[in-house]
């Protein structure tokens, strides 16, 4: 690990979406997530675009940025299973089991992830915790359940609040809201997942434990951490 000293959390960003070409399969299309941390992968990806067919994107924010460096995006439905899925994380705890969803893709970045070999989470130091549950666990609902919803999580422990963007509801790429939940520490993010996601009218929770990543590269102010899963 090369010493990085007094980076900032930008160029942490940086630094771990320019590691992250190294599992880039020369030849294979890759899967793209969504956020501040991919966008630093997707500028690193354009300058070797000549390599690879393209990708498929986890957001309509991520298929603009991709395009716009004139990268191919394929629908999932028309490609195989990929080889790497790259994406970040709100949190991810010492066993690879990741919050996500800060930037309301998390459904799509589920899917793909699904569709996805290896899953290397790129994030800088901040987002290690012991244990989920600090950040504000986002939740994907159909609007007409959301109430109901956030009633089951507030029999968990768990305050759920309506996600807004300029004092309306915010409406995801599916055209569904998101919830917002404070109050709960995943000890068991496996069976936190499987539990939640069978609650009629949520489309899906923001735990990563059935999709977890394999590869972490940490942004530190050591460097660029590699941990495996
Ligand atoms: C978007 C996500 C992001 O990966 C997560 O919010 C991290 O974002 P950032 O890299 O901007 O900190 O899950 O839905």
């Amino acid at each position: 690990m090369n010493s990085t000293p007094s980076l900032t959390q930008d160029e942490l960003k940086t630094l771990v979406g320019q590691a992250a070409l190294q599992y880039v399969v020369p030849g294979q299309i890759v899967g793209v997530g969504t956020g501040s941390t991919v966008n630093k992968f997707i500028d690193a990806l354009a300058t070797i675009k000549d390599q690879i067919p393209g990708a498929v994107s986890s957001s309509v924010a991520s298929t603009e940025r991709l395009r716009g460096h004139g990268i191919a995006v394929f629908d999932a439905n028309e490609v195989g299973e990929l080889a790497v899925y790259v994406d970040g994380a709100d949190e991810i705890d010492p066993q690879g089991h990741m919050v996500k969803g800060g930037g309301a893709a998390l459904t799509r970045e589920k899917i793909v992830a699904a569709q996805s070999r290896c899953f290397v989470c790129i994030a800088d130091e901040s987002k290690w915790v012991p244990v989920l549950g600090t950040f504000p666990l986002p939740v994907e609902v159909i609007p007409m359940a959301a109430q109901r919803i956030a009633r089951q999580f507030a029999a968990l422990g768990g305050q759920a609040i309506l996600r807004l963007k300029d004092g309306q509801p915010l409406v995801t790429d599916n055209g569904q809201h998101i919830l917002d939940v404070t109050g709960l520490q995943i000890t068991d993010p496996l069976a936190f997942e499987s539990q939640i996601n069978n609650w009629p009218g949520l489309v899906t929770v923001g735990v990563f434990a059935h999709q977890k990543a394999h590869v972490c590269l940490l942004g530190t102010a050591a460097g660029v951490k590699t941990v495996e899963f």
